[in-house]
């Protein structure tokens, strides 16, 4: 069966200075602000009405991850098999006035994840202004002291399909259904549930010589790369935006078309040395890379 959800469709975040955080989006990502009221600013980087959302708060942490369907009835079909897999349903209601149906559920280890119809496309395709502007958001990789647990659960509610992992599932990365390698990464974390890093999709290699260039003026720098991933395939590139979120910028992820496809089992090596897998131009990740952490934020 298909995957029930087609691509990623938003990730919101709870920032503590919101207008920090969209400055530092612009500036820097190159997106494009759509709205800002006094607790939320939508912000998009193409035709979409909403890629990243950013609601004011007492701290930083993760508030929910959309998922794009082409279906709406398996918007019906997520809420069927979350109630059976004994999940919260924290809404039907869908998070923005402009999706037109959507369910959101609640995980075990505090991932709040809204499937919803399609984000309207009602937005220009390119704009002005300052940053990098990336072609859109492509995917987040979440962590969980059980990213097992916790990846399969996803997969078998939301209909995600594994395309790798690690031989103790230390590491997994599942696809929706525009075949993008990972939409949805998991990694174990001590620290529990929450995001390691979400990221842009870049349209160039230049455009990483320019994100160095654009941190350095600035006076920041790349927390790694730029670099291949093995896991992918896909060249990246991350940052720490100013709400201290980790942000990866990407391209060229592997396309996996194959309905059969059987997802690869590797090795990573110990704490991520293993080159083939994690960089394959060679750089091992940073420390600050390898303990970055933002947990999720708490339901009410
Ligand atoms: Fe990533």
């Amino acid at each position: 069966m298909e995957p029930l959800v087609h691509r990623l469709g938003y990730v919101a975040l709870n920032v503590s200075d919101l207008e920090g955080a969209v400055e530092d989006a612009q500036l820097i990502a190159g997106a494009s602000l759509v709205e800002l009221t006094a607790d939320r600013a939508l912000l998009t980087s193409n035709a979409r009405h909403a890629e990243l959302i950013m609601h004011r708060a007492d701290h930083s942490s993760l508030r929910a991850i959309g998922l794009e369907t082409l279906d709406p009835a398996h918007v019906d079909e997520v809420a069927r098999r979350a109630r059976e897999a004994g999940l919260r349903i924290v809404s039907e209601t869908p998070s923005l006035p402009v999706i037109e149906k959507s369910v959101t559920v609640a995980f075990p280890e505090g991932h709040v994840i809204e499937v919803h119809t399609p984000m309207p496309r009602d937005r220009p395709r390119r704009y002005a202004g300052p940053g990098i502007h990336p072609r859109y958001l492509d995917h987040a990789n979440l962590t969980a002291a059980d990213p097992a647990a916790s990846a399969q659960l996803m997969m078998q509610v939301l209909g995600l399909k594994l395309s790798e992992r690690t031989e103790g599932w230390e590491l997994a990365w599942m696809r929706a259904g525009d075949g993008r390698h990972h939409t949805l990464g998991m990694a174990k974390s001590a620290d529990g549930g929450g995001l390691h890093h979400y990221s842009w999709e870049f349209a160039d290699f230049a455009d990483f010589k320019r994100l160095g260039d654009v941190l350095d003026a600035q006076d920041r720098t790349l927390v790694w790369g730029p670099g291949r991933h093995g896991a992918g395939d896909n060249i990246f590139a991350y940052y720490v935006d100013a709400a201290g979120f980790l942000v990866e910028n990407t391209a060229e992820m592997e396309i996996i078309a194959d309905p059969h496809f059987q997802p690869r089992i590797v090795d990573p090596g110990e704490n991520l040395s293993n080159f083939k897998v994690v960089n394959r131009w060679g750089q091992l990740p940073s420390r600050e890379w390898m303990g970055h952490f933002n947990a999720c934020a708490v339901l009410g």
